[in-house]
């Protein structure tokens, strides 16, 4: 019977049974005694099993003995316990078949070495072939099961919300527009501008930047509700932490308030870093073999230790008197810059930090307004090493408060028309947030960009594959 090769080394069969392997050649070597030990991996564990082939075997010489790294296989054998140090267990085969060879070795671009991360970036349709990228998407995949099974055991309803759309959740004019329309030949107004009207959906649309705004009509109804999606971001920022195209999984809670808010972020959190430690211990164990010693107990130090709150007035103070010089200059007002929120979580702190309450001037419209109407309910969550991975806050649910909030940040009341409507037909206080997927991912491996783990990174300049 087709085994898959996790439960062939998890010792699922028993000795002397016979079983079929699918998959890929991860390496292969002859022994003089006229033997081959081919290892072959599927990707259902980070390990490959080894099938060890006597020269008996028919297709011996003409074929098992010129097999490469990647060409496909099915090995069917007996499972035996394995003599050498590694796995416990390995398949004595009795019939190889080889499914697909490799054109020339020489030019196969995954030879198995250790490359770099550049390097596989070029080669985005192989590099899940590679330990690395595999252990990645598997832990990668473990997350988001995790987040959704969350989610379910708490009660929420998660919620698809629009890729296209005609607003700007974020308010920060980053959005890549969706069109049908002609561009040698662009539909005018008599004023000259582009003329939307005539474009398929009839109004200017764009890629959402954020589902927030659309979850939180359903949060005013079923209460508990998140979205997990993709969301676009035209910003030009070529750093190691920003994607044009990234997941993101955005809770809403109703009647909830920032600190309640706060503790969903943290329970999350550790919700999923537990699962991780013990659904993808293999995967991890390569990471902080091959990435980050630290990585299994930075995790760990996480689920056991509580989040640090921390006013923003009072991280400004503490920058000041840090003593450190950073590159932006600190001083009330300013937008933190990553090497801020890294000295606060790595150095300051040592954990992670729940920064709380910004000044208003460098936040959303949709942020409620605290009573010294200067900073607003917001919380972002720094992790060191990564910096924010977390953004939310509690929402203004009081419409006179947003409409003034709009009209500061000179954003048209009439665009808002149906979320303003969530205030004017039984409002009530929600708070939510909006966790990055790539920087958890990111986090978690401690694998330092986010490129890095994603399938196919979308960035300036870069939409290959
Ligand atoms: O802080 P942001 O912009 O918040 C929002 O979009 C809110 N609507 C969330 C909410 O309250 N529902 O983005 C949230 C998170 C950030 O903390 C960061 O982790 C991630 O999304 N993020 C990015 N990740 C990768 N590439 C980018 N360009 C990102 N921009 C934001
Ligand atoms: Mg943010």
């Amino acid at each position: 019977s087709h085994a898959v090769i996790h439960d062939v080394l998890a010792g699922r069969y028993a000795e002397g049974e016979t079983v079929t392997v699918k998959g890929w050649v991860r390496t292969k070597r002859d022994s003089k005694a006229g033997i081959s030990f081919v290892a072959v991996h599927d990707g259902s564990c980070f390990d490959a099993v080894q099938a060890v082939v006597p020269a008996e075997l028919s297709n011996y010489e003409n074929e098992v003995k010129r097999l490469t790294t990647a060409c496909s296989v099915i090995v069917t054998g007996t499972i035996a316990r394995s003599e050498g140090k590694g796995q416990q267990f390995e398949i004595q085969a009795t019939e190889v078949e080889v499914v697909g060879w490799v054109e020339n070795p020489d030019t196969y671009p995954m030879a198995p070495k250790r490359h770099s991360m550049e390097y596989l970036r070029e080669f985005a349709h192989l590099r899940p072939r590679t330990n690395i990228n595999g252990a990645v998407t598997r832990v990668r995949n473990c997350l988001a099961q995790a987040i959704h099974r969350f989610f379910h055991e708490r009660g929420f309803n998660w919620i698809s919300t629009p890729i296209i759309t005609a607003s700007d959740s974020e308010g920060a004019g980053e959005m890549f527009r969706v069109s049908t329309l002609d561009l040698e030949n662009l539909p005018r107004t008599e004023q000259g501008k582009v003329d939307y009207s005539q474009d398929f959906f009839a109004k200017e649309t764009f890629l959402t930047v954020s589902g927030q705004l659309n979850v939180e009509s359903f949060c005013c109804a079923l209460s508990k509700v998140y979205t997990f999606g993709p969301t676009f971001r035209a910003e030009n920022s070529n750093t190691s932490r920003h994607l044009a195209e990234f997941w993101m999984i955005e809770p809403e809670v109703a009647f909830a308030d920032l600190a309640d808010i706060a503790q969903l972020a943290e329970d999350m959190l550790k919700y999923v870093f537990q699962a991780v430690l013990t659904e993808r211990a293999d995967d991890m164990a390569f990471f902080a073999e091959r990435v980050d010693q630290d990585a299994i107990q930075r995790l760990q130090k996480m689920i056991d230790s509580s989040f640090v709150r921390m006013d923003y007035t009072d991280a400004i103070e503490i920058l000041k008197s840090s003593g450190k010089t950073f590159n932006y200059p600190v001083e009330w007002g300013i937008d933190l810059q990553s090497e801020h929120e890294r000295y606060l979580a790595e150095e300051h702190v040592g954990a992670p930090v729940i920064l709380q309450n910004y000044p208003k001037d460098i936040k959303a419209f949709y942020m409620r307004l605290n009573d010294d109407g200067k900073t607003v309910a917001a919380m972002d969550v720094l992790a060191p090493g990564i910096g924010e991975i977390i953004g939310g806050s509690q929402r203004e649910e009081r419409l006179d408060n947003l409409d003034q909030r709009l009209l500061d940040m000179g954003l048209d009341k009439e665009d808002y028309g149906w979320y303003r409507d969530l205030r004017r037909f039984g409002t009530v206080p929600h708070s939510g947030f909006g966790l990055g997927f790539e920087r958890l991912v990111s986090y978690v491996t401690g694998i330092g960009n986010v490129r890095d783990v994603i399938a196919f990174p979308r960035t300036p300049g870069s939409a290959d594959f």
